[in-house]
C-alpha cells in the first residue's frame, strides 16, 4: 500500500429487509423539523412514503417536503431546495431515493448557509464549506451510486453544458443510510442495470491505475466477480433477494472510499460519461457503458499487465498459447458480452448523442489523471467516434 492516507467513514449502516425499524432510534438525536426529500413520486407508488411518514408523526416531528428531485438534479432545484432548508430551519434531512435524491441532499446541506453561491462555490472552485451544514440521514431506493456512504454530490447545470461532481469531506458523509435490498425490487429494468453498471465503473476506474501490489486491487476483484454473478441472477429474476442484497452492499462499498486507498484512481469514463450527459442529460450509468469498451481498448496498451490480469482473475479468461495482448482483448470481450447480456446501451447514439455534438463534446472534456494514460481533446474526439 503505496503512500499515506486516511480511512475514516462515518456513515452508520443498517442494513436489511427490517431495516426501516432502526429510524426511530436514530430520529432521537435530531431535532423536530425534518426536511423529507425524495424524487418524482416513486416511493409514493411502492408505499414506502407512507410508512415514512407514520415513523415520522410518531416520533412528533414536523415535516417540511421538498419533493421533485430529478435524475441529475439540477441547480435551480438546489437553489429553490437550499432557501426552503434555510427558511425552515432545518435540523435533520431525511432523503429518501436514489443516488440523485441523496447527492442533491449533500448539496442542500453544504448550500442552506452558504454565504456565495454555492454552484461557484462548490461546483466551479470546489472549495469545502465554510458554513453550518445540517445533518442527512438516507432511505436507499436505488443502488448504484454509492452517494449512502460517500460524500459525492453531483448537480446539472444545464444553461452551462456542465455537470458537475464535488466530493465533500467526511463532514458531509450521510450520519445513517437504511438500506433494504427489498426497496429496489421496484426500480425499472433500464435503471437496474445501468445502476449495476455505475458500481461495475467505479469499481474499473478505481482498479485500472498503478502497477503495485496492492490489496485494494484483490478486494476490487473480488467485489467485480460478485457483481458480475449476482447481475446475471438480478436481471432473470429482480425479486432474487440474495443477488438483490448482493449488489446493493457491493455497490456501496464500490464507492465509499475504502478501494481507493493507496492507489491513484483514473475517474475517466465518468468524465466522459458527465460531459455526455450534460448534452442529453442521459441515465448516468447507460453514459458509462456507451463509452467504457471503446475507451479501454483504446488505452490497453498503456496499462496491459493489469488487462491481462483483470482478464484471469476476473474473467477466468484461458492464457494457453496466446499473447499478453490477446488474454487483454479476451477479458474485455467478456465484458462486452456480460454488458450485452444484461441489456445496457452499448453506444452514444441509444443515450441521445449526434455525431455533430462529438467535437463539441469532447473540445470541453476536462482531463482527469491517475490512469495508464491521459487523453487528450482529440483522443476523447476519437473514443466518441468510436462509441457511436
Ligand atoms: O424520482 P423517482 O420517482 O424516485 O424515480 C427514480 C428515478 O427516476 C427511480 N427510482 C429510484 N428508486 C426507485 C425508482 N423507481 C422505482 N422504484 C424504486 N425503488 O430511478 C430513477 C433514477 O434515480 P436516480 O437517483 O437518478 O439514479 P442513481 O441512483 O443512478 O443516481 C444518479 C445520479 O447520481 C450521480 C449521477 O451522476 C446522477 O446524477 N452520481 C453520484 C455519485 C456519488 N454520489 O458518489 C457517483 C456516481 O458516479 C454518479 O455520478
Ligand atoms: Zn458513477
Amino acid at each position: 500500500m503505496r503512500g499515506n492516507f486516511v480511512y475514516c467513514n462515518p456513515t452508520k449502516l443498517y442494513f436489511g429487509d427490517q431495516s426501516l425499524n432502526y429510524l426511530k432510534d436514530e430520529l432521537k438525536h435530531y431535532g423536530s423539523k425534518i426536511m423529507l426529500i425524495y424524487g418524482g413520486g416513486s416511493i409514493k407508488k411502492t408505499g414506502l412514503y407512507d410508512e415514512v411518514v407514520k415513523i415520522l408523526k410518531e416520533n412528533e416531528k414536523v415535516i417540511i417536503e421538498d419533493p421533485g428531485v430529478m435524475p441529475n438534479p439540477t441547480i435551480e432545484k438546489l437553489y429553490e431546495g437550499a432557501k426552503l432548508a434555510r427558511e425552515n430551519n432545518i435540523d435533520l434531512i431525511l432523503a429518501v431515493g436514489g443516488g440523485s435524491v441523496i447527492d442533491y441532499a449533500k448539496a442542500v446541506s453544504a448550500s442552506a448557509y452558504c454565504a456565495e453561491d454555492p454552484w461557484e462555490e462548490y461546483f466551479i472552485k470546489f472549495e469545502e464549506p465554510k458554513c453550518k451544514l445540517i445533518p442527512i440521514g438516507c432511505i436507499l431506493t436505488m443502488v448504484g451510486t454509492g452517494s449512502e456512504m460517500n460524500g459525492g454530490s453531483v448537480i446539472t447545470n444545464h444553461q452551462a453544458k456542465m455537470k458537475v461532481g464535488h466530493v465533500f469531506n467526511h463532514e458531509l458523509f450521510p450520519k445513517f443510510s437504511i438500506l433494504n435490498p427489498k426497496y429496489t425490487y421496484t426500480v425499472p429494468k433500464y435503471q437496474m442495470v445501468a445502476g449495476i453498471f455505475d458500481i461495475m465503473s467505479h469499481l474499473m476506474e478505481q482498479y485500472f491505475s498503478d502497477d503495485d501490489d496492492n490489496t485494494s486491487d484483490y478486494l476490487i476483484e473480488a467485489l467485480m466477480k460478485s457483481l458480475i454473478n449476482s447481475a446475471r441472477i438480478a436481471v432473470n429474476n429482480p425479486y432474487d433477494y440474495d443477488a438483490r442484497s448482493n449488489i446493493m452492499w457491493i455497490s456501496t462499498w464500490a464507492l465509499n472510499t475504502l478501494v481507493a486507498k493507496g492507489k491513484t484512481t483514473d475517474w475517466t469514463v465518468h468524465a466522459i460519461g458527465q460531459h455526455i450527459a450534460a448534452y442529453t442529460d442521459a441515465t448516468h450509468g447507460m453514459t458509462l457503458s456507451a463509452v467504457s469498451l471503446a475507451y479501454y481498448r483504446y488505452i490497453l496498451k498503456y496499462g496491459l499487465p493489469k488487462f491481462k490480469r483483470f482478464a484471469i482473475e476476473v474473467w477466468n479468461v484461458n492464457v494457453d498459447n496466446k499473447t499478453d495482448e490477446q488474454i487483454a482483448l479476451e477479458g474485455l470481450k467478456k465484458l462486452e458480452n456480460w454488458m450485452r447480456e444484461i441489456d445496457l446501451a452499448m453506444s452514444i447514439k441509444e443515450i441521445g448523442v449526434k455525431e455533430e455534438m462529438i467535437p463539441m463534446i469532447a473540445k470541453t472534456y476536462r482531463a482527469s489523471e491517475g490512469g495508464y494514460y491521459n487523453l487528450t481533446n482529440d483522443d476523447v474526439e476519437k473514443i466518441l467516434r468510436q462509441s457511436l
